[in-house]
């Protein structure tokens, strides 16, 4: 495993995007809504470098695994959502991979009317779109590799590093991941 991105170097740039978020939404009636669980870490950063007044909300995204997630069959779930009716939304995720898990979770948010919706994710993989959308926001985009920490995990391990670091396949061992198990991305 080695570090792709320091803590510093998130801290900063995670910093950034709240000051942006804080032009963009004062005066707005704005809720961040995180996708669960890879989000909550830099959802719990980012909020506090908003500087406005502004909800916080969860959605839950769940996929059938493997040894790595991957957005096949994807289930979403807004049990948890609050009411997010005329509010403008900013749905925050870890990654931007192939981006249906973010095209599925804006098609669900839509039909509850919300105000207007923007993305924001930390990382953008490069060279793995297949869908038509990008994200609105991105610290940083990031060659096509598997990375875990600050929320992005491996067979839901790893998600408490405080940095971005690669997995090599030498830290790719067996794995107990049951291909039919349902888990959060
Ligand atoms: P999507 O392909 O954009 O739909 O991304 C699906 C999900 O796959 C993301 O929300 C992550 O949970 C997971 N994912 C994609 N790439 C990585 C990675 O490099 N490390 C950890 N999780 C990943
Ligand atoms: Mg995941």
């Amino acid at each position: 495993m080695y570090t792709l991105l320091s803590e510093t170097e998130i801290a900063e740039r995670v910093a950034e995007l709240g000051r942006i978020c804080t032009e963009t939404y004062r005066g707005r009636p704005l809720t961040v809504l995180g996708v669960l669980n890879g989000s909550v870490v830099l959802v719990a950063d980012l909020i506090r470098t908003i500087d406005i007044p502004h909800q916080i909300g969860f959605i839950r995204a769940s996929s059938y695994r493997g040894e790595t997630t991957v957005a096949g069959q994807l289930t979403v779930s807004t049990d948890l959502m609050p009411m997010i009716t005329g509010r403008d939304v900013l749905l925050v995720d870890d990654i931007f991979d192939t981006g249906r898990t973010m095209v599925k979770l804006l098609e669900v948010l839509k039909q509850y009317q919300p105000a207007s919706v923007r993305t924001a994710v930390l990382l953008w993989k490069q060279g793995r779109c297949e869908v038509e959308i990008t994200p609105d926001y991105h610290g940083f985009l990031i060659p096509d590799v598997f990375v875990v920490g600050y929320g992005l995990d491996y067979n839901d391990d790893h998600r408490h590093l405080p940095r971005i670091a690669v997995l090599q396949p030498t830290d790719l061992g067996s794995s107990d991941a049951n291909q039919t198990e349902e888990g959060d991305i």
